[in-house]
């Protein structure tokens, strides 16, 4: 097979997967139903675009970062996407950085081994998006009124390494908590930053070996890391995958204090974990909902040739599940929520690091490729579900929790009247190219959404978003 096809084989390269070619910005879009007069921020969406057609071996982890936006104020809606301007980025071709399918490399001046593309998650901090990746790279930030980005942020020079996708903004105090790794050191690093940018902490966690987490949990006054039995392996890169399942190595959470100090280890029966619901303290314990990684049934597609690993270990699915950890006594307790599949959680920010009783995930079709068929919302203390699906051929992106508005004592107040008060905001696309921004009530999941915003383009099916009340 010849370099130049290779990619035909790439699921991830077309139908609801195609980079779309152009930055736009458009307002006074076309709008089915009534845009909620109290509803007021962005909604936005992190995800790869490869900025040139891929010609050799490309994972979908691979594309150029770029953001999908949309903004609501007095029931009125626009939109617009740009790329995320990473070194790389603006490198194009001249960096010595390759995608995960490559040999790593070195990059003069840099941490990190890969292209960073800074195209898997965002958070809204100090009054910026910061574009983050998921093998921790530099966090790019960037504006959130325009999309442009703004710099590669540094906080001031003070920021010693990277900060890895979904680090996480506390709302009580603005704080950034943030957690970091390394393909090939047996460390990680957590850190704050300040509501208004400056490094407030920072400190270096031992590792039995270098780990590929993915996510952190993050309290009121700690800080879960992941030390899971899933590591990076050159080896596993000859056989076009990027990463091992080492089986015998046990699933443990290392317990932080968010103000510094050693880590309490809690260990549970061996597991891969993606993606953290939420996690509180309540009482001794710390808890912590992820969606836990099942198998997925699935036999590695042939029709895929070269990329049957990538579509394999893509097609992921996860149950949730609720770890408790005891600081006093030391004892862990793991225990099942549901075992319907899910993935792609979300909470309603305003908790995040505070118990919440409701969150919301994405669920799957049956088919191989990763495609988002509707919304479900838990109950976390139950169990309990309800639904969203989207129309048949249509899928969605993971959503954001935006909260109502309510006007009180003559000003704006983003005192919603009680956790699921308020919208889940999601892109949509169908197999013959249109999208739209959904508007779903949180407290009604079961009806059609409020209203459907036609967008001037299709976007591409990707990774992360958020919500930032009043941008
Ligand atoms: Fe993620």
């Amino acid at each position: 097979m010849s370099q130049t096809n290779i990619n035909d084989l790439n699921p991830y390269l077309h139908g609801l997967f195609a980079p779309v070619e152009k930055e736009v910005a458009v307002g006074a879009l076309e709008v089915v139903g009534e845009i909620p007069r109290d509803l007021h921020g962005g909604y936005f969406r992190n995800g790869p675009n490869p900025q040139t057609p891929p010609t050799g071996m490309h994972h979908w982890f691979d594309g150029d970062g770029m953001i999908h936006g949309v903004w609501f104020e007095n029931g009125k809606a626009r939109y617009a996407n740009r790329y995320v301007g990473t070194q790389d980025f603006k490198e194009n071709g001249a960096s010595p950085l390759t995608g995960i399918f490559d040999p790593s490399h070195d990059a003069p001046g840099r941490k990190v081994h890969y292209r960073d593309t800074a195209n898997t998650d965002l958070v809204y901090h100090n009054g910026q998006l910061l574009a983050l990746w998921y093998i921790s790279g530099q966090p790019v930030a960037v504006d959130a009124e325009t999309l442009e980005t703004i710099r590669t942020e540094t906080f001031s020079g003070k920021l010693p390494k990277n900060i890895s996708a979904h680090s996480k903004v506390d709302p009580e105090t603005g704080e950034l908590v943030f957690f970091d790794y390394a393909l090939y050191e047996p460390k990680m690093w957590t850190g704050t930053v300040s509501a208004t940018g400056a490094l407030t902490q920072f400190q270096e966690i031992d590792l039995p070996g270098p780990r590929l987490p993915h996510d952190m949990g993050m309290t009121e006054n700690y800080i879960i890391l992941h030390d899971l039995p899933v590591v990076f392996s050159e080896q596993a890169i000859r056989n076009r995958m990027w990463q091992i399942h080492v089986a015998d190595q046990p699933t443990r959470f290392g317990v932080v204090p968010r103000k510094g100090g050693d880590p309490t280890w809690f260990e549970f029966p061996t597991c891969y974990i993606y993606h953290v619901i939420n996690a509180w303290e309540d009482g001794d314990d710390v808890v912590m909902a992820a969606c836990k990684m099942v198998p997925n049934g699935l036999k590695p597609d042939a029709k895929f040739g070269p990329y049957a690993a990538m579509a394999d270990v893509l097609a992921l699915r996860a149950q949730p599940f609720l770890w408790r950890m005891n600081m006093k006594t030391g004892e862990g307790r793991e225990e099942q929520i549901d075992d319907a599949v899910s993935e792609f959680p979300v909470v309603n920010n305003a908790y995040a690091g505070r118990k919440t009783k409701y969150s919301y995930h994405v669920i799957f079709d049956d088919c191989v490729e990763q495609r988002f068929s509707g919304l479900v919302k838990y109950d976390l203390e139950t169990g309990a579900s309800t639904r969203h699906d989207f129309p048949e051929g249509v899928f969605g992106s993971e959503p954001a929790f935006a909260p109502r508005v309510r006007k009180r004592a003559g000003h704006d107040a983003s005192n919603a009247d009680g956790e699921d008060d308020g919208y889940l905001i999601t892109f949509t696309a169908d197999l013959g190219g249109a999208s739209e921004a959904h508007i779903i009530d949180a407290q009604n999941l079961t009806a059609p959404p409020l209203a459907r915003i036609k967008l001037p383009q299709r976007v591409p099916a990707g990774f992360h978003g958020v919500w930032a009340q009043g941008v």
